[in-house]
């Protein structure tokens, strides 16, 4: 893949912040590639505001009353497939996907986790974290299959857990974490050196047994 034609179309529900940490890396000349449009399941979503402040198209598709999951996602798969991807970014999309669906993009589907996978699929990743007494806390970015948050991981980055820590300061702190670590991740996927070929994922041509974390991301691209 030429990297800089890289096609990205970012999928989301609410702030947007790691939507605005990717804009930024391409507007710095850091991040080759293009978001052909952010999608939102929901009209009020802020991240759309963004995207309409840096002249990236915005479409929102909201259930209709009565849809089933796999409607829903056929809808929203006609739109992805008019733009024609590389990579579909999930950046806080606050939906389960249908097997149908995720199987359509396999390999070409990545979300952004905040837990150090696989530790604390699903929801108030932080709070579980400091009621379990952790020590440490992360954020991981993976490769969506149908089971939720189970797909391999691509890259990982740590944080040591404060003891004033709670779960706003968490918030916090791993959102500072993604908006390193998802922009140079998906500049490793556009680089088109990362292949998954289920169940393995592979840079070049050795397969990912740990984690790339930021420094590692740095070496590479
Ligand atoms: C992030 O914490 C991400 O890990 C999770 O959803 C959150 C989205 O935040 N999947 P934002 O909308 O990008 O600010």
């Amino acid at each position: 893949m030429n990297p800089s034609s890289c096609r990205l179309i970012v999928l989301l529900s609410g702030q947007g912040s790691n939507l605005q940490a990717i804009i930024d890396r391409i507007n710095q000349g850091e991040l080759a590639a293009t978001i052909c449009c952010v999608i939102s399941d929901k009209k009020d979503a802020y991240g759309l505001t963004r995207a309409q402040q840096h002249g990236i198209p915005g479409q929102i598709i909201e259930t209709s009353p009565g849809e089933t999951r796999i409607d829903y996602d056929q809808r929203l798969a006609s739109l992805i497939d008019d733009f024609q991807p590389d990579w579909i970014i999930l950046a806080g999309f606050m939906r389960i996907l249908s097997t149908g669906f995720v199987e359509r993009y396999q390999g070409r589907l990545i979300n952004i986790h905040p837990s150090l996978l696989p530790k604390y699929k699903g929801l108030n990743t932080h709070q579980r974290v400091l009621d379990a007494g952790e020590t440490e806390h992360g954020a991981s970015v993976h490769i969506v299959t149908p089971e939720l948050d189970d797909g391999p991981v691509i890259s990982q980055e740590k944080i040591t857990i404060h003891p004033d820590d709670n779960a706003e300061s968490l918030k916090q702190r791993i959102h500072r974490v993604e908006h390193q670590l998802f922009p140079a991740s998906i500049k490793l996927l556009c680089s088109g050196r990362i292949s998954y070929n289920k169940p393995a994922l592979a840079i070049d041509d050795s397969d990912i047994t740990t984690p790339l974390t930021l420094s590692h991301l740095a070496e590479l691209v």
